[in-house]
């Protein structure tokens, strides 16, 4: 596990960047963390880091996944707020998704627990008016160079 402070939105931004440069086929990002904790920030940093730095990342909130090109895999952005049962992720292709892909997931909670095996989670808090931010590596994550 490790714990990086992220004194500013800039720094959420920094590590979202390079965590990018890690990705693999098949991964998954879980994002942990309350509302204005920083998740789709850090996201929206590393969907930009492998697309390109305007790329638009709305936040998907209401179509609860929206999808992007890269020039390695196709990158899955899940934001499962809305969501009422676990089922409803699968129904939405969330297994397709890390099969075809990188996926990156806001409110893994409403996963129940059925989290893709290979993930890092990242958990963020609150922390003054910066974040804290842990890291748990998972299955193919664990003792990979993280670059941050
Ligand atoms: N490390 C940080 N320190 C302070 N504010 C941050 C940090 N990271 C992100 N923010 C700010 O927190 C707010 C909420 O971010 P957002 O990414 O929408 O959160 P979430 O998706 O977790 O609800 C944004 O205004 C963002 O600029
Ligand atoms: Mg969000």
């Amino acid at each position: 596990m490790s714990e990086i402070t992220l004194a500013d939105e800039a720094a959420t931004i920094a590590l979202g960047a390079a965590l990018a440069a890690c990705l693999q086929h098949g991964d998954a990002v879980c994002l942990w963390g309350p509302l204005g904790a920083g998740k789709s920030t850090l996201a929206r940093a590393l969907i930009r880091a492998l697309t390109h730095p305007g790329q638009e990342v709305p936040s998907p909130t209401f179509t609860l996944v929206q999808t992007y090109e890269t020039d390695g895999f196709p990158i899955a952005h899940f934001d499962l707020y809305r969501l009422k049962t676990a089922d409803e992720a699968f129904e939405l292709g969330l297994d397709d998704a890390i099969e075809d892909g990188v996926v990156l997931i806001e409110w893994p909670e409403r996963l129940a627990g059925r989290l893709p095996s290979n993930r890092l989670d990242i958990e963020i808090e609150m922390a003054g008016e910066g974040r804290l931010a842990r890291l748990h590596p998972r299955g193919s994550f664990e003792g990979r160079a993280l670059g941050v």
